[in-house]
């Protein structure tokens, strides 16, 4: 379905406002997309696309977005430039500075800039404890894939058992803010251990939204970059049968009650046309 919407935004028919998949050389690239990229360097950042059809669909317009996992920029600028307030929560101060230079670049003049708050998110209970979130969303570490600092609150840096419940605990303490009948939604992939095997983080995820009280339903696919997976694929599979991977798991979960929530978010702007040609075909999930 992401895909679908990709393709939908190259096509410059959904309505959507950011340009993934444009070069920096492309004359119709939006301010915002062309500082991102530049800011990027071509290397990964958070996908600005994904960011905005999360929102879109399940956030109310005007809602305050609540990130335990912030990173780079890219969540809380998307929200700013949808009339969403952002409050991403770091542990690194460096990426803290760097995010609210880059979010007074770009926002200064919007109704919500986007806040960061520097600290551990084990800590959002009390440092947001005012807060009443209309949207959960984040990125987090995957446990260990990426080590973002030597900080021991870093939880790239913990071994597994101890980053999973610390991770819960986050997980739960950020669900507590967030008000009856709203959407989580979280983006992660599976991790292998030092023997290879998958450690479910995925489902590990799902177990601590559902510890925090909320249902699991949806989840979509994020077909990811092939980029140099086709030169590592054939040795993984052979050596070990080991499948390369090309994404990332979309989980979304619910405070109460879905369509509540949905109420709540409002209409979704869907381009009928899209569909034209295509004929309906199965059953409806309902
Ligand atoms: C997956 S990364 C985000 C990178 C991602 N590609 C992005 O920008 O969206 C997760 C972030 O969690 C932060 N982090 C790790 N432990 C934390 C903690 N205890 N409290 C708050 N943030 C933490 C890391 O510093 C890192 O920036």
């Amino acid at each position: 379905m992401i895909d679908q919407y990709r393709e939908e935004e190259k096509s410059k028919s959904g309505g959507l406002t950011y340009a993934k998949g444009k070069s920096l050389d492309d004359p119709t690239l939006d301010d915002v997309s062309r500082k991102l990229l530049e800011q990027s360097g071509g290397t990964s950042i958070f996908d600005p696309v994904l960011c905005e059809i999360a929102y879109r669909w399940f956030s109310p317009p005007g809602g305050l977005i609540l990130d335990p996992f912030a990173g780079g920029s890219v969540r809380g600028i998307v929200a700013s430039k949808l009339g969403r307030q952002y409050i991403g929560h770091e542990l690194r101060q460096e990426q803290v500075d760097a995010n609210r230079a880059q979010g007074s670049e770009l926002c200064g003049d919007d109704e919500h800039p986007p806040a960061w708050i520097c600290g551990d998110s084990r800590n959002i209970d009390t440092t947001c404890a005012d807060v009443e979130a209309d949207m959960v969303f984040s990125c987090p570490p995957y446990a260990d894939l990426e080590v973002y600092s030597d900080d021991p609150k870093d939880l790239s840096t913990m071994k597994y058992s101890d980053f999973r419940a610390v991770y819960f605990e986050i997980i739960k303490k950020a669900c507590d803010r967030l008000k009856p009948d709203s959407f989580a939604c979280f983006v992660v992939g599976e991790v292998r251990d030092k023997k290879g095997n998958y450690i479910d983080f995925v489902g590990d995820t799902v177990q601590a939204f559902r510890d925090a009280g909320l249902h699991y339903y949806n989840e979509a696919i994020l077909i990811t970059c092939v980029g140099s997976l086709p030169i590592r694929a054939g040795k993984q599979f052979s050596s070990g049968r080991k499948l390369g991977k090309t994404h990332q798991n979309i989980l979304v979960f619910v405070k109460g009650s879905g369509k509540k929530a949905a109420d709540r978010c409002g209409a979704v702007d869907v381009d009928e046309s899209m569909f034209d040609g295509i004929e309906a075909v199965g059953g409806d999930e309902g």
